[in-house]
């Protein structure tokens, strides 16, 4: 599976153990940075991870910034984009599950590189389920349109 990967200043080591576990998952990883601590604007780093999504160029993505928080919100503005901001195993399980989530958010500041990992792997190790769930996830679409 390609995954897009992109993160702001506030993220960058993590982001860089991040695609650690992805290359022991066997994913091809497109990183678009960012590459160096200079100061840069989360929202042009999600437009682009969002945009190998939306275009089918990679299957899913990762992005971070500090929070994970402002760079989530940044995402879930673009159109096809189901972005779920996790902290935890069990939330990144459902985020596939039950979401059919395709670009996972991670906050450097607040996660440490194990816990990130464990996440990291339940998300793409987790189908979705389907059924009831994709009616559910028809209609967040469908809000995009409203
Ligand atoms: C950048 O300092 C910081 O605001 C950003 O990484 C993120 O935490 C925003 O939500």
């Amino acid at each position: 599976m390609k995954i897009t990967v992109g993160c702001d200043h506030g993220a960058l080591a993590l982001k860089e153990s991040v695609k650690e576990v992805l290359a022991e998952l066997g994913a091809e990883i497109d990183d678009v940075g960012t590459f160096t601590e200079e100061s840069v604007d989360y929202p042009d780093i999600a437009e682009k991870v969002c945009a190998a999504v939306t275009s089918g160029k990679s299957e899913r993505g990762i992005v971070l910034c500090g929070t994970g928080i402002g760079i989530s919100m940044a995402a879930n503005k673009i159109k096809g984009i189901r972005c779920a901001l996790c902290g935890d195993v069990y939330s990144a399980r459902m985020a596939r599950a039950h979401n059919d989530a395709n670009i996972l958010a991670l906050g450097g500041r607040v996660l440490g590189p194990g816990p990130a990992g464990e996440i990291v792997r339940a998300f793409f190790t987790q189908e979705f389920e389907g059924g009831r769930h994709a009616r559910r996830v028809g209609k967040i679409m469908a809000l995009e349109n409203k």
